[in-house]
């Protein structure tokens, strides 16, 4: 390999390490003073984002988790109607694409077969213009993706050789909110909480350090999941997706059976399988959705499932018996999905090494998958 381990034991272990600089990188030359710089997002940027009315985001695994992030981003932060597919559906049926649609993709290595196709798909459709363009959000230059698309924007995050996506991830939430504040300055949104989340993300490279320094303590919780069959993640809002990733995560490399859901579908089926075989993960940041999410905890509680739960220090949510609390820097809610994803991550990381899986090449998986 090209690129070494830097003494970690793993890539995917240097990979989570890196992203406070992989996301500095992703937000340099990006922003101004208290704002986005559209510029920046390349020529066609403001042009193509000015002629937007809604958004059809189309990706595959890691990168479909950060569109279904971005819809709660683009709905309420730029006020646009947002869909997101999983492109091997979205190529195979007819979506209707309103006047104004962008065609947004999202990929790691640019080359992942499902999502060009799709892309192709998307350009071939002769139904009046539909789409006002394409963008990619990708990491390879030169990939097939950037080239076929109107406008790439580059995550910077560096090679990602992990199979497990990790550094790719936040680096394209990360573009994602770039796109987002950008859409919210094209449409004329107010200013000033544009000009606060330009702040927070210019902080966020330090928050995601803090956030990689819960390694050594998500450490010692990673020995207990280790030893069950099965995981239930949950989370609520953007976190709901966050739950997703971490599941996915879980058991790419550590083969343990692990599901994510919406917290509040919790009585509708998922809640049958809990008992003392069952850990239950959740994400607890400061959100309009905290109380309600501390109620789906208490049923968990209540039918004798372990929870480990991921909180901000002002959450209320205290260790005690069956529940483990790994503290997460405060952060604001709008960020609150980069800088979860990362004690995910470790988790998933730490309990493979504990089962013994081979972390950086996990079986039947590729890094990227150019076939069908
Ligand atoms: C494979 C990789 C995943 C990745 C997915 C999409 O399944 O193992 O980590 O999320 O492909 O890849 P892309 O390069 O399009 O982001």
């Amino acid at each position: 390999q090209a690129v070494g381990k830097g003494g970690f034991a793993h890539y995917m272990l240097k990979e989570i390490h890196e992203q406070p600089v992989a996301v500095a990188n992703a937000l340099e030359g990006r922003l101004g003073t208290d704002r986005v710089l559209v510029e920046a997002l390349g020529p066609r940027a403001e042009r193509l984002l000015a002629g937007t009315r809604q958004v059809h985001i189309v990706a595959c695994g890691t990168s479909y988790h950060a569109g279904m992030v971005a819809r709660y981003w683009l709905e309420e932060l730029a006020g646009v109607p947002c869909q997101v597919e999983i492109a091997s559906e979205y190529r195979y049926r007819q979506v209707v694409a309103p006047p104004g649609t962008l065609f947004l993709t999202l990929s790691q290595s640019g080359e992942t077969a499902d999502t060009l196709a799709a892309l192709r798909h998307a350009r071939k459709r002769q139904d009046g213009d539909a789409y006002v363009g394409s963008l990619a959000i990708c990491n390879v230059p030169g990939s097939s993706l950037v080239r076929e698309s109107d406008l790439a924007l580059m995550t910077h995050a560096g090679p990602e050789i992990g199979v497990a996506s990790t550094k790719a991830f936040t680096t394209q939430l990360t573009a994602l909110m770039l796109v987002t504040l950008a859409l919210r300055q094209v449409r004329g949104g107010d200013a000033e909480l544009t000009a606060r989340l330009v702040h927070r993300l210019r902080y966020l490279p330090t928050l995601l350090g803090d956030a990689v320094a819960l390694d050594e303590e998500i450490t010692s919780v990673a020995g207990k999941l280790a030893t069950y069959r099965h995981a239930l993640f949950l989370g609520r809002g953007p976190q709901m997706p966050i739950a997703m990733e971490g599941a996915l995560k879980l058991k790419e490399i550590s083969y343990i059976h692990a599901e994510a859901h919406a917290a509040g579908e919790l009585k509708h089926g998922p809640l049958a399988l809990v008992d003392e075989t069952m850990p239950v993960i959740a994400m607890a940041p400061m959100d309009g959705l905290l109380e309600k999410l501390k109620s789906n905890l208490q049923e968990v509680r209540a039918r004798g499932g372990e929870l480990l739960v991921f909180s901000d220090p002002e959450s209320g949510v205290q260790s005690g018996e069956g529940l483990s609390v790994v503290t997460v820097p405060a952060c604001c809610h709008y960020l609150a999905p980069i800088l979860y994803t990362v004690p995910l991550q470790l988790l998933a990381y730490h309990v493979a090494v504990a089962r013994g899986t081979d972390v950086d090449q996990p079986r039947n998986l590729a890094k990227s998958v150019t076939v069908e």
